[in-house]
């Protein structure tokens, strides 16, 4: 089977992305992407590239190659369904905060109101493809949807999950270390569609790095690489705090250790702790699974991975309040990133977010500056904790888009995102227009110590 039309439903940070880069390698393939927000389609299709609704680098090259000629953005879903023999679905799937595994479980709303839109739809034999990132044997809910509220057709659903990660997303896709395409290899019609997907990926996948499994594994893998690659941030961030109160240096551990090529040098870089849409719902994912299975255990020793990520966050904080005298009312300050990492404009679970609502319970005034983050942005993320009134996040958190005007008059500085500017500032500059003692708490140990340190600034990073 020749797939020659594609229908992606969710235009988020997967799907956009995704399919972006699917269309450019297969110019003969029409892929349109859907989604419900009629504005982030009219953002997808805006014709100042800048003004994309997700900032990644190098997207807007690939959006203008293929966009108008095999790549389209519409809010007309039933149209696009009808017309694709491939369809991916690419809705979040956030943590419910609702009823059983209120907090836990992921909320498959989203994904099953797509599967019922697709057997509504559907007059023809179709392949559903879950990119979303769903709990072991969703895939099992979505063939059930499918074939008793379709037409009589015929649904082959393949788990098919990504790898992307977001700032490096452009590069992740068009030299994957390995795609993952799970299906039911034991009947005929399982099989074509799978080959159908490889075929669309070995237009610039090595074959090699295609690997396809049964849809369980595949759902399974996915949840599991994020458990592992968070569990790395979580060990190496546990063993910061150690090395605080022992003298020894984490950084100097985490080379040690990451040139034993058992271990391997990748997430091992001290942080705040990590955020983003992935890490902490899918070992929450993770744990309710196991929980519910009875595996106390498993249960356990996964969410320990969590709890550890939310001690970094809180520390990081106490440590600004206690070395600022154990009184921050009414002192400023200010916050270098506000996005979960660099080179993305994406804030879901950054670690700022956790930070400035610890301060801002002490009444602090926090002056943030990032670079790709709106202050509507903030103020959304700050809202959507509930600690406070929308008008007293206003009051305490301002944004500020001149990283200078931040800095100047603050009591301390603190460093909540790695972008690669704030190693070039002007720190001389800076060090003249703070009060004093100018504290600098770097989450993300990016700055160079010595030199601030030179110019007189009290240096704190993390683990050294
Ligand atoms: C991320 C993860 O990558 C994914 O694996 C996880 O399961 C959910 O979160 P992402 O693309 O980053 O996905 O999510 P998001 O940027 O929120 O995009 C989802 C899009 O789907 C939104 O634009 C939303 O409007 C759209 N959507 C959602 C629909 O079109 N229909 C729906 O029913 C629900
Ligand atoms: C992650 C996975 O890497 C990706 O494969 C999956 O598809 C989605 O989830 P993403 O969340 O976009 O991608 O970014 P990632 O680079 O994994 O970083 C996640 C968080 O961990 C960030 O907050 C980052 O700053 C933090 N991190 C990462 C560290 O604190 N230290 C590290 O060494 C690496």
């Amino acid at each position: 089977m020749k797939i020659k039309s594609i229908c992606c439903i969710g235009a988020g940070y997967v799907g956009g992305p995704t399919m972006a880069v699917i269309a450019q390698k297969n110019p003969n393939i029409k892929v349109t992407v859907v989604d419900l927000n009629a504005q982030r389609i009219v953002d997808w299709n805006n014709k100042d590239l800048s003004k994309l609704p997700i900032y990644e680098p190098g997207l807007d090259d690939v959006v203008a190659e293929a966009r108008g000629r095999n790549l389209f953005f519409s809010t007309k879903v039933d149209e696009a369904i009808d017309q694709a023999q491939m369809i991916f679905i690419s809705v979040n799937t956030p943590t419910k905060t609702y009823g059983a595994g209120k907090g836990m479980a992921a909320d498959l709303k989203y994904v099953e109101l797509c599967a019922r839109q697709i057997a509504k739809v559907a007059t023809r034999d179709k392949i559903v493809v879950e990119k979303s990132t769903l709990p072991v044997k969703t895939a099992e809910a979505i063939q059930n949807i499918l074939d008793n509220t379709g037409n009589g057709v015929d649904f082959q659903i393949l788990s098919n999950p990504e790898f992307l990660a977001e700032g490096t997303a452009m590069r992740d896709l068009a030299v994957p270390d390995r795609v993952l395409i799970g299906g039911d290899s034991t009947t005929s019609k399982g099989q074509e569609a799978i080959q159908a997907l490889v075929e669309i990926y070995a237009s610039w996948v090595p074959k090699e790095n295609i690997l396809t499994t049964n849809v369980w594994s595949s759902e399974l893998s996915k949840l599991t690489a994020n458990a592992f690659l968070a569990q790395r941030v979580s060990s190496i961030n546990s063993l910061s705090e150690l090395c605080e109160v022992t003298g020894a240096n984490i950084q100097e551990v985490a080379k040690a250790i990451g040139m034993d090529s058992r271990i391997g040098s990748k997430f091992l870089q001290v942080s705040v702790g990590f955020g983003g849409s992935c890490f902490q719902k899918d070992i929450l994912n993770l744990v309710y699974i196991a929980k519910s299975l009875g595996l106390n255990e498993v249960a356990d020793y996964w969410h320990q991975v969590i709890l550890m990520n939310n001690h970094q966050r809180e520390r990081f904080a106490k440590k600004i309040i206690k070395t600022l005298y154990s009184t921050i009312s009414g002192k400023t300050i200010a916050f270098l990133g506000w996005a979960f990492k660099k080179d993305t404009n994406d804030t879901r679970e950054s670690a700022a977010i956790y930070v400035a609502d610890s301060l801002m319970d002490e009444q602090a005034i926090i002056k943030v500056y990032d670079p790709k983050v709106t202050s509507t942005q903030m103020q959304l993320d700050l809202n959507y904790l509930n600690t406070r009134s929308e008008s007293e996040n206003i009051k305490y958190l301002k944004t500020q888009i001149d990283p200078y005007t931040a800095m100047d008059g603050a009591h301390a500085i603190a460093v909540l995102t790695e972008w690669d500017e704030f190693k070039s500032y002007d720190w001389k500059r800076i060090y003249k227009n703070m009060q004093k003692p100018a504290f600098i708490f770097d989450g993300r140990n990016v700055l160079d110590r010595q030199i601030l340190e030179n110019i007189g600034f009290i240096y704190k990073g993390i683990g050294y």
